[in-house]
């Protein structure tokens, strides 16, 4: 018995979905509040299953954990202790490696197991433990775990050979406590690694340049409790931007920070899509006629990865040819197979996806590899002819809070059933 979601297509989205928490930058500032000597208070955290599995990696390691109500959490790591954390929930996802930075930061040592996440082909790590080694980490891999220790942390330049969202966050979370200054190098600019360092800041630590190419930490010996709350997730505000532009009357989308969206916006208008960008929120009217358009991944503000996916679907009914070049996971592609048992017409060559637009997609039993190419295939079920069937369900509660709920509220007709 397995429980799938089911989508009737063909029915308009129509009026106001509000956008939930960054779950990237969630995932990041639970494991980075253990840093903390007191407890820090997270309002807006998703309801997603990344969060559940966080919450007991915490309890693993004794720190207290409260949801006094809906998206509030309570960390209190008073009482945590250096423990290894070894257990399935780590392998849950990806991001438990940023207990790595945290636990080294704070005790020097930790032990850990290879994080798990969305199969999109080869994820090292090794510029995160470069950076750990920089700071004066000993590195050990021995039967699926890390083991890191270090006599003293101490401040460093670091350059990153790639932006890498991870690796810049678990140094920063390393270099907190370092002694001296750390420079990380060609960091990630991503506004959830900007997320993280004000927590880090609002603790006390002493971040600069979160958002440039050039981070500098000067180590600081004690953090403090504070309040935090979350920024906007801009991939989930992007789904539903596709989402509407493929299969919508007219649809809201609030609490959006425009700002960290305007490569997406930009193509959405080039395919003609009609939108009204506000201060915090998009409007998009569907109905235009769509034409096909190339994209190129890149870090950011270049197109986002996570929304390559979702956007296929989009390409794949517009009219003429797009072609899509992925460079940040060149195999992430597993949802063009999916979208071809729908009648999407892709041709993969890795790193490329060559579109021919145009499709009538049909409902169909299709899979949910990933995260996100579980989202392109709820964008293909809103706008296919009869019912779409997502196996994979899990890989969609890892990052979309109440997915279901607010397509059903713009009015879609879309359900679970447990199926043999
Ligand atoms: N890379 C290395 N070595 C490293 C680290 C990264 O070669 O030590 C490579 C990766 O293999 C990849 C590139 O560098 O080719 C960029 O990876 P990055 O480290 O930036 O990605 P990440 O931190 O593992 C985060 C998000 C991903 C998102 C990417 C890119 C989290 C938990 N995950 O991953 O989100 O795609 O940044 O923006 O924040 C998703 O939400 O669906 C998702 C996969």
């Amino acid at each position: 018995m397995k429980e799938v979601l089911k989508i009737e297509g063909g029915h308009k989205l129509n009026g106001t979905v509000r956008i939930s928490s960054a779950k990237n930058a969630t995932v990041a500032l639970i494991p980075a509040s253990i840093l903390a000597e007191g407890p820090i208070t997270i309002v807006g955290v998703p309801e997603i299953a990344d969060v559940a599995s966080l919450a007991l990696l915490l309890k693993e390691l004794n720190v207290e954990v409260h949801f006094p109500s809906k998206g509030h959490m309570i960390i209190d790591p008073s009482k945590m202790e250096s423990l290894p954390l070894a257990s399935d929930n780590v392998n849950k996802l990806r991001a438990s490696y940023y207990f790595m930075g945290a636990l080294l930061g704070k005790y020097k040592e930790v032990k850990i197991k290879m994080p798990g996440g969305c199969d999109l082909g080869p994820r090292p790590i090794d510029l995160h433990l470069k950076g750990f080694e920089a700071l004066g980490a000993k590195i050990n891999y021995e039967k699926g775990s890390y083991y890191l220790k270090a006599d003293r942390l101490i401040g460093n330049k670091i350059y990153l050979d790639i932006a890498s969202v991870g690796a810049t966050i678990n140094i920063m979370l390393a270099a907190v406590y370092a002694e001296g200054r750390t420079i990380i190098e060609n960091a990630a600019k991503e506004p959830e690694v900007i997320d993280v360092a004000t927590l880090l800041n609002k603790m006390g630590a002493h971040v600069r340049g979160a958002g440039t190419g050039i981070i500098t930490i000067d180590g600081v010996e004690h953090l403090h409790g504070c309040f935090h709350e979350i920024i906007p997730d801009r991939i989930e505000a992007g789904t539903y931007m596709i989402m509407a532009a493929a299969a919508a009357k007219e649809v809201r989308i609030e609490n959006v920070i425009p700002q960290h969206l305007e490569a997406l916006i930009s193509k959405l208008q080039e395919m003609g899509v009609e939108l009204e960008v506000g201060v915090d929120y998009v409007i998009i009217r569907g109905g235009k006629p769509l034409q096909g358009v190339d994209i190129k991944t890149l870090p950011y503000p270049g197109f986002a990865t996570d929304l390559q996916q979702p956007l296929t679907t989009l390409l794949s009914i517009a009219e003429g040819r797009s072609k899509v070049t992925e460079t940040i996971y060149v195999s992430r592609f597993k949802h063009c197979e999916q979208l071809g048992k729908m009648g999407a017409d892709i041709e993969v060559n890795i790193p490329v996806a060559h579109i021919h637009g145009g499709a009538h997609l049909q409902g169909t039993s299709v899979e949910a590899t990933d995260l996100r190419c579980g989202a392109s295939l709820v964008i293909a079920g809103l706008i296919a002819e009869g019912v779409t069937e997502i196996d994979g369900l899990f890989h969609i509660d890892r990052g979309y809070d109440d997915l279901q709920g607010k397509l059903v509220a713009l009015g879609a007709k879309v359900w679970r059933e447990t199926v043999e």
